[in-house]
């Protein structure tokens, strides 16, 4: 069986980290029986460097010829790249956002879970942390603030910007019924998150996660608002099984809720649409202040990739192998700088994933 696998490699850290994944990918192939075809596709950085554009019609194509993604983060540092002395509209950011929207990815999972072996790496204490935790962060990824209208112009004299934020019901009823069809196949419990004693479109999102709520009476609903839920992450995180959520809160929960595991270089994420493609990356950045180095953690691409083989490829057996043996290499006591703690081995990010190919079974 051939897998057929675009690969944007991002800016920053992504070629690094992304390396690794395909590593991973191709040592897992031994086993379970298959080989990946890969196209290397430009995004970000990469692609104003090439093109003067974060996105190409050819990139947006050719994605669409693969079966799915595998990509590093895109993006710099705005106070030293050129990238950011172009409009907003032409910076890495836009490319990632149209490539999203392009490809109808409006549900975005994000899993944090506590590896047992990590509990050393969290910065809450261990009466919190204990029993670990394992969440699934379910973010709606094409609406709300990230994709209305914008201006900033001048009125009255006063310099002025707006970001319009906008949910019609049935982006919200499509992303909840991904959210209560992972809980079923999880811990049976929906958090919804919102900011409904303020915003009209929170107050929707309530409203229509509650019609869907009534086709799953098996998953249990709660509300929450999402200040509240930002200070349970840290108080409680094992009370959570699937947090859904709209877009901008979506990212901000989920880089909470991943240094809660650890770091930020554990969260792996899928972008699906309604069919089996996805485009799988870290749920972090492409960590600037330590491209290069080769010192990134490359787990968060390694467990994305796992994801991309359980959801685009139904390769379910081969993910787990994948997710394994992750978890067999920190069992062995190695870490990347970012999750070490005492007594434990640091190795970098391409030793890390010859450790995870070497447990692979
Ligand atoms: P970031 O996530 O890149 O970095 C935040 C901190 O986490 C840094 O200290 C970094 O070194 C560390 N970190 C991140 N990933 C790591 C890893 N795998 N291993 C070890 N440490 C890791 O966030 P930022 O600095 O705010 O953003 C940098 C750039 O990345 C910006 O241009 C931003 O727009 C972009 N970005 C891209 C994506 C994406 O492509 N999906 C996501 C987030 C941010
Ligand atoms: C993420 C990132 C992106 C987002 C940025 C780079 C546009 O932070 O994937 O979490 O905000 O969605
Ligand atoms: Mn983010």
């Amino acid at each position: 069986m051939e897998l057929k696998i675009g690969v944007i490699k991002g800016d920053g850290i992504g070629p690094e980290i992304v390396e690794e994944a395909m590593k991973v990918l191709d040592k897992t192939g031994e086993h379970y029986g298959f080989t990946c075809q890969y196209t290397q596709l430009l995004l970000g950085g990469a692609s104003i460097d090439a093109y003067g554009v974060p996105l190409t019609e050819e990139t947006i194509s050719e994605a669409k010829e693969n079966q799915a993604v595998l990509m590093g983060s895109i993006g710099g540092d705005a106070k030293v790249s050129p990238w950011y002395k172009l409009e907003p509209s032409k910076r890495p950011e836009a490319g990632l956002l149209r490539i999203r929207k392009e490809l109808n990815l409006f549900a975005n999972l994000r899993p944090a879970v506590l590896y047992e072996e990590l509990k050393g790496a969290c910065p809450l204490k261990e009466e919190i942390v204990k029993d670990g935790f394992d969440m699934m962060i379910m973010r709606e990824l094409t609406g709300g603030l990230y994709f209305g209208r914008r201006s900033t112009e001048e009125e009255n004299g006063i310099l002025t910007a707006r970001d319009e934020l906008t949910y019609n019901e049935e982006e919200i009823r499509r992303i909840a019924k991904r959210g209560f069809d992972i809980a079923r196949k999880r811990k049976k419990k929906v958090t919804s998150v919102d900011k409904a004693n303020v915003l009209d479109s929170s107050r929707l999102w309530r409203k229509i996660v509650e019609e869907t709520a009534a086709e799953y009476p098996d998953v249990t609903l709660e509300h929450m608002l999402v200040d509240n839920c930002a200070m349970q992450l840290v108080k409680d995180p094992a009370q959570f099984d699937v947090i859904l959520t709209e877009n901008m809160f979506g990212d901000i929960l989920s880089d909470e809720a991943s240094m809660v595991t650890g770091s930020i270089g554990m969260l792996a994420s899928a972008s699906l649409n309604e069919t089996k493609f996805g485009l799988y990356e870290p749920s972090g950045g492409s960590a600037p202040d330590i491209a290069e180095k080769g010192i990134a953690n490359p787990i968060a691409t390694i467990l994305s990739a796992a994801m991309m083989l359980r959801f685009s490829f139904d390769l379910d057996k081969a993910a787990d192998a994948v997710e394994a043996a992750v978890e067999k290499t920190l069992r062995a006591g190695y870490r990347t700088v970012d999750i070490m703690s005492e007594g434990k081995k640091q190795i970098g990010t391409s030793e890390m994933g010859d450790r995870i190919c070497s447990y692979i079974k």
